[in-house]
């Protein structure tokens, strides 16, 4: 059998093409051109990184990107009255804020005090209930709406039936990544650190996702032949030379050999992330000249 490697970077150039296409129209019927604001709090050198790619591939489709760097003692307040003037605004049509947090932040407190309308990471409450109801109208996460048009990339449009393993059950994705397969008729099965006999658990995955935040955590015996696995692990490690490396939650080159299709790290769902991210603000936007 002939392994896959599923192309991320492609398959987001392609869906930022054709947002960069909406966005012109948008601009030319409406005279509305979408707009992000980030907010970053404190100096981790990590999410600045993931910041300027941000800004920079939301300039590159003709949106307007705005980026407020606060510094890491800004008190919770400040913060929470920056994102009322956001709500407020109406140039602003996504808000953004980076995390994780400086610890002094009440994470869930900064989330909520996001307008629902302009959350574009979709981790409001308002927007996970959706999602979980199965409601239209959602703000979606980025990272487990790549990692499902990854899936259907290799796999078709149509997942039923098929069984989902997701380890991991973060609100960013092991929640949202299950919610969003199961609306697909996925039977779904999400495992954590104190899952039992995680191996036979993975071992039954015809879809197999792995969130956890452990450099080359999962093992070729652990994937069924021919399973598609989908890598959403950004592990920074040191090699031998001394140098760092990034590499995912699952031991790719042995798991290449056993499975049908994989993501690498990086260039697998990393950019759909943004992609994503960019896509979100576009319905954000089109919200406001009532267009679905
Ligand atoms: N930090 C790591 N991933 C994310 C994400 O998807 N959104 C935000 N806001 N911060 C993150």
């Amino acid at each position: 059998m002939i392994t896959m490697n599923i192309d991320g970077k492609l398959a987001a150039k392609i869906l930022r093409d054709k947002l960069a296409i909406e966005v012109v129209e948008l601009k030319s019927r409406y005279n509305i051109k979408p707009s992000l604001t980030v907010v970053i709090v404190g100096d981790d050198p990590a999410s600045h990184v993931y910041v300027k790619n941000k800004v920079k591939q939301t300039q590159e489709i003709g949106m307007i990107s705005n980026e407020i760097k606060l510094s890491e003692d800004t008190t919770q307040e400040y913060l929470l009255n920056q994102l009322e003037q956001l709500n407020n605004d109406d140039s602003v049509h996504g808000i953004l804020v980076q995390l994780p947090l400086p610890k002094h932040i009440d994470e869930s407190a900064v989330i909520s005090a996001i307008s629902p309308d302009k959350d574009v990471d979709g981790f409001h409450a308002m927007n996970s209930g959706r999602l979980f109801n199965g409601e239209s109208g959602a703000l979606v996460p980025c990272t487990p709406q790549g990692c499902v048009i990854l899936v259907k990339q290799h796999l078709g449009n149509d997942l039923s039936g098929k069984h989902a393993v997701i380890i991991g059950r973060s609100n960013i994705v092991g929640k949202p990544v299950a919610m969003l397969l199961l609306q697909e008729n996925c039977t779904v099965t999400i495992a954590h650190s104190r899952t039992k006999n995680l191996p036979e658990v993975c071992q039954q995955a015809d879809i197999l996702v792995a969130a956890v935040g452990i450099a080359d955590f999962v093992k070729a015996d652990w994937v069924k032949e021919g399973a598609t696995v989908i890598d959403v692990g950004i592990n920074r490690i040191l090699t031998d030379e001394g140098k760092i490396k990034l590499v995912g939650d699952v031991d790719y080159h042995a798991v290449f050999d056993k499975c049908g299709a994989i993501t690498p790290v990086p260039g697998g769902v990393g950019p759909m992330t943004i992609a994503c991210l960019l896509k979100n603000t576009l319905a954000a936007a089109k919200r406001c000249a009532h267009q679905p």
